[in-house]
């Protein structure tokens, strides 16, 4: 999808196949709620009157025009009492809308209230709503069911072209994420993920990637990776995307972003139930918003210096596979008994946090769909958020807030230390006792950090719902950038 900016047109003239309008919550009509309205005759007015338009975020309500309009239809959508996820979830509305009506290009008329902030979050959600995830759909009949917008046109005197054109990178980069997420297995290996992120770096000022394979891995002691690795015949990689801004960044400060990208978990020797085994095709959630979230802060040329680290590979059982109770020795040197094969996500990431600590990262955070606990804990609504630093972990989570890739803190208590002792190795990976196996997996982590101020966010219930990725973490590595760059112009 594209988006134009129409300064001065009226919107009352756009000729599009779907116009659409903004209403709040409690109703009242005003800018090209109120023109529309006033077009028509009062039918908007009279649906207020009739409580059918409410304005409550999510609503949308369809009116044909025979007249009075250049473009066939006008959806209102509810805006809410305007906080900023009330005005994406009006862009989301407005997708719904769009479906619904099978348009292939829209014109969004804001109402006068709505500035940057605000038409960027209208944006945001009109682009992330119209997603579907299709490429394998190869009938006529499918293609015929969806058309899909491809223009989207926004009036309003409010915005700049910079503003709109930021908005439709973050859908971009959301979208992209959500892709490589819902992309099967076997069209999205370790390899295939690499060549991806080479590709983004390709395309994009500022970034460079370095792929490492089996043999950098094997010179690096990258055990724990490699480890989890050995059942597939599909060769991991750990990918290197490096963002150095042309503007100044703070001087010394390396952001570093690590994912997790299993991209397929059958739980190896500790293999999972059939059921909904598929859905773990999305393990690589943590590693999609890393390798996307940071093509996107090198896209819009923010001046944070950036390390990102993602480790790939499937989680396979088979006659080499490593096996419970086999040790590992990580990139750190630190030695790891192996009781689960499938807590394998925090053996991967435990390599990759010790390699961007050794390669400069000066603050990190990692992405991981890590435990099926989190999702019992928190759903789909708040990722799991665990950190080593009081600031840092609050900087995080303010971002995370404001970005609307809700986060919410879990505990790193000393008293959840013993957990991940180990009577053979320094540490294992899982234990027996059914307690905090979130918690567990953030101490576990916390071993491979060198000490530097962390964030873990657990992704599980918000990186994949329904089956489908989300791309979560995106917008939320985007807002700490900002917050850092913010910092480093102070
Ligand atoms: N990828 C899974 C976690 C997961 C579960 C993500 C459900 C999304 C939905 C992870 O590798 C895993 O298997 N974790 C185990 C850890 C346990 C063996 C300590 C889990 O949560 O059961
Ligand atoms: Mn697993
Ligand atoms: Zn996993």
């Amino acid at each position: 999808m594209s988006t134009t900016l129409r300064k001065s047109a009226d919107p009352l003239a756009a000729k599009a196949d779907l116009l659409v309008v903004c209403v709040p919550s409690p109703p009242a009509l005003a800018g090209p709620a109120a023109a529309v309205d006033a077009a028509l005759g009062g039918v908007v007015a009279r649906a207020v009157k009739d409580g059918e338009v409410d304005g409550k975020p999510r609503s949308s309500t369809v009116f044909h025009a025979a007249c009075g309009l250049a473009a066939p239809r006008v959806a209102v959508v509810g805006t809410g009492e305007g906080r900023p996820e009330d005005w994406r979830a009006a862009g989301s509305a407005a997708a719904g809308a769009a479906g619904t009506a099978r348009a292939r290009s829209v014109a969004l008329a804001p109402p006068p209230e709505a500035g940057e902030a605000e038409i960027g979050e209208l944006v945001d959600g009109f682009g992330t709503g119209i997603y579907r995830f299709d490429r394998y759909k190869t009938t006529a009949e499918a293609k015929r069911k969806a058309p899909r917008v491809s223009r989207l046109a926004v009036h309003s005197a409010a915005v700049s072209t910079r503003d709109v054109r930021r908005a439709d990178r973050i859908v971009a980069a959301v979208n992209a994420a959500r892709d490589l997420g819902n992309t099967p297995s076997n069209d999205l290996t370790p390899s295939d993920l690499g060549d991806h992120a080479k590709a983004l770096a390709d395309a994009t000022p500022g970034l460079s990637c370095t792929v490492l394979g089996r043999a950098r891995l094997e010179k690096l002691g990258a055990g724990a990776l490699l480890g989890v690795a050995k059942g597939s015949d599909e060769p991991p990689r750990m990918i290197v995307l490096r963002y150095r801004p042309t503007a100044d960044a703070r001087p010394g400060e390396v952001l570093g972003l690590v994912g997790k990208a299993v991209t397929f978990d059958t739980g190896g020797i500790s293999i999972k139930p059939s059921n909904s085994m598929e859905e773990m095709k999305l393990d690589m959630g943590g590693g999609a918003a890393v390798l996307e979230g940071t093509a996107l802060v090198a896209a819009l040329g923010l001046p944070v210096e950036i390390l990102a680290v993602v480790p790939a590979t499937e989680n396979m059982p088979s006659g080499h596979a490593t096996k419970p109770g086999d040790v590992l020795t990580a990139l750190n040197g630190r030695t790891i008994e192996v009781i689960n094969t499938d807590a394998e996500g925090r053996l991967i990431l435990a390599d990759a946090l010790a390699y961007a600590a050794r390669e400069g990262a000066t603050r990190m955070i990692d992405f991981a769909t890590l435990t099926g606990a989190i999702v019992v804990a928190l759903g789909d609504v708040y990722a799991g958020l665990f950190g080593s630093d009081d600031d840092w972990t609050a900087l995080v989570r303010a971002a995370a807030e404001e970005s609307g890739d809700l986060a919410w803190p879990m505990p790193m208590h000393d008293r959840y230390r013993p957990l991940i002792e180990s009577r053979v190795a320094d540490l294992t990976n899982s234990s027996n006792k059914r307690q905090a196996g979130p918690v567990y997996a953030a101490q576990f982590l916390r071993e491979f950090t060198d000490g530097l101020p962390w964030c873990h966010v657990d992704i599980a219930g918000t990186g994949m719902v329904n089956g489908q990725g989300t791309g979560f973490g995106v917008r939320m590595i985007l807002a700490v950038a900002e917050r850092l760059a913010a910092g480093a112009a102070a």
